[in-house]
């Protein structure tokens, strides 16, 4: 049974395709290393002593993926190819529809020409903006995103609702909180491009010396202690999630629309002061920061109520955030030596 992995060797793509082939499935994975390196395939290799297939192009070549759909047996798709940096995506908003949209249609023209179910989209707790109510659950209602990105996720998933009606296929939307952490080899993590935008990594590079200081956007939040709180999910547990998410989905022997919809969160919410706190006494180091404005279009609290995930998909995220802080720094060191 193929799996197609489309982003496969990004992030939270290459943890994903090794639980998929920990569990026994083919994969084949198209990524345009876009926002990756072509090393994380070999290490995906070497942690798992699986070759998943590899096809280096670009989603909206319509064409090449047409030829992987001929040369494969897809029984299913994670859909993890995404432009996903939200400031990037105000300054080019057509970029990102056209990458984000394009790519996802792409793909489920494939799966309509030739009958396929099982879809897993990524999208995103930004879908929910600021909630009025915290935990968050999946029936919370949604806000039109800010972000053009935040507006790529809220479209991504109504394109799916349509198509898992329109041609009863079975489909989850997996709405993930905040990703952090790194494989526990070492092998896999984050590989922020440029200036990170994410707090996690742009912590680890102050640590690690990169960066100079952490700037803190905003400690006058109405939170326990001045700033924004986070639900920071560890990306192993992320990843395993999604093998749950297509084992259902495939398990379901309904012949009609299947729609699942899932938080993907821990339940727990974190400060970004409680972040840098943990980081330094998980991995004995100092992250210099300083305080500066709130960051546009910054909520103040998102965690999630991963209640139904657990219930459904006898799933829960089970590593802390201090564990999932010290695979940041493994990792870390782990690119330190490849330098
Ligand atoms: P990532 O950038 O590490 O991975 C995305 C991968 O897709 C990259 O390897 C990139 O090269 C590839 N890609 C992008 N456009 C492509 C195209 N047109 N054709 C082929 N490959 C293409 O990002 P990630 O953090 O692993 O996120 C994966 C998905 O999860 C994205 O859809 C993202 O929007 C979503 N998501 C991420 C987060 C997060 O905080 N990381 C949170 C919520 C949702
Ligand atoms: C977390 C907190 C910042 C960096 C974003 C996207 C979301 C998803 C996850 C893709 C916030 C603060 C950050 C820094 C800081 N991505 N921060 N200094 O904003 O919750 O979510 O990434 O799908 O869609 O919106 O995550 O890590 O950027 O920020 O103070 O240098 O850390 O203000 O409160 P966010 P983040």
């Amino acid at each position: 049974m193929a799996i197609l992995v489309t982003g496969g060797l990004g992030y939270i793509g290459s943890h994903t395709v090794v639980e998929l082939l920990n569990n026994s499935f083919e994969v084949v994975i198209v990524d345009d290393l876009s926002n990756s390196e072509k090393f994380i395939l070999k290490n995906i290799e070497e942690i798992t002593g699986k070759k998943p297939v590899f096809y280096p192009f670009d989603l909206k070549r319509k064409e090449l993926l047409a030829q992987v759909f001929d040369a494969h047996q897809i029984d299913g798709c994670i859909n993890f190819a995404a432009s996903k940096a939200v400031g990037e995506s105000q300054e080019k908003p057509v970029d990102y529809y056209e990458n984000n949209l394009f790519s996802l249609i792409n793909v489920l023209k494939e799966f309509k020409e030739r009958n396929i179910s099982n879809f897993i989209f990524s999208s995103s707790c930004t879908v929910y903006g600021q909630a009025e109510t915290m935990p968050i659950d999946e029936d919370t209602p949604l806000k039109m995103p800010e972000s053009v990105y935040g507006k790529t996720k809220q479209m991504g998933e109504e394109i799916l609702k349509d198509f898992a009606n329109a041609y009863k296929a079975k489909i989850s939307l997996l709405r993930y909180f905040n990703p952090i952490g790194a494989h526990p080899s070492a092998k896999l993590g984050e590989l922020p491009v440029g200036v990170p935008n994410n707090l996690v990594p742009y912590v680890m590079q102050t640590a690690a010396g990169i960066r100079e200081k952490l700037s803190i956007w905003g400690d006058d939040y109405p939170t326990e202690d001045g700033t924004p709180v986070r639900d920071y999910i560890y990306v192993v547990d992320l990843a395993k999630a999604h093998v749950a998410a297509l084992k259902k989905l495939i398990g379901d022997e309904s012949t009609g629309t299947v729609i699942d919809i899932y938080n993907l969160g821990t339940g727990k919410g974190s400060s970004v002061l409680e972040v840098v706190k943990a980081f330094e006494v998980a991995n004995d180091v100092s992250v210099p920061y300083q305080i500066c404005a709130r960051r546009e279009g910054d909520i103040t609290v998102a965690y999630a109520n991963a209640d139904k995930a657990e219930k459904e998909l006898h799933w829960k995220s089970e590593t802390s955030l201090e564990e999932s802080l010290r695979t940041v720094w493994e990792w870390q060191k782990y690119l330190n030596s490849r330098n």
